[in-house]
């Protein structure tokens, strides 16, 4: 299946903010990132989104979901790889990301479990952290590029 990946416009907010609370996933402060949330278009319907909330190097990747209707057919795979490539355009080193459900998905991807202690501090301030996702979700990581040497 071919969808057509985007950065969302303002008149997606509606559609994006549906399709992520029928996914059964928190929309809480979505909007806030609507400039980095990529949407999937077939025609003029909206059946994918993926987002990411930059945070200085780190991004947080949220909003991974796509319609019951067309799952399986790799539209989850191009969104996801998409905003790993966004990052990465965005000089994003650490992307991350809470799940419940989706460990081995996102293994994929290369992710790898991680402690919360390890998330940088403004990562674990934000609305994700501190509200929207309980403390039991798995917190998962994909480096971009290595961290700098530190200095002597
Ligand atoms: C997770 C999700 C985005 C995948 O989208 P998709 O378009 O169906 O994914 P793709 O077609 O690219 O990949 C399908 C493959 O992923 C696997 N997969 C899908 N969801 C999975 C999950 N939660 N855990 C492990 N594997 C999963 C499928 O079994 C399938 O495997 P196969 O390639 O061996 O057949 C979609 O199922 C979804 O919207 N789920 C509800 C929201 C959600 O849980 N999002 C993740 C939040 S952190």
């Amino acid at each position: 299946m071919k969808a057509d990946i985007e950065r969302a416009l303002a008149r997606d907010a509606h559609d994006v903010l549906r399709l992520v609370a029928e996914s059964q996933l928190t929309t809480d402060g979505l909007l806030d990132h609507l400039p980095t949330i990529l949407v999937a278009r077939l025609g003029h319907r909206i059946v994918g989104t993926a987002g990411l909330e930059i945070h200085s190097d780190g991004a947080l990747l949220r909003s991974v979901a796509v319609s019951s209707d067309v799952r399986g057919r790799g539209v989850g795979t191009v969104l996801v790889e998409s905003a790993l490539h966004m990052a990465e355009e965005l000089n994003v080193r650490d992307v991350y990301l809470l799940t419940f459900t989706a460990e081995n998905y996102f293994q994929r991807f290369g992710f790898q479990s991680l402690d919360r202690g390890d998330v940088p501090a403004s990562l674990r301030a934000s609305v994700q952290f501190t509200h929207a996702c309980p403390s039991t979700a798995l917190v998962m990581l994909r480096r971009l590029r290595p961290a700098p040497e530190p200095s002597v």
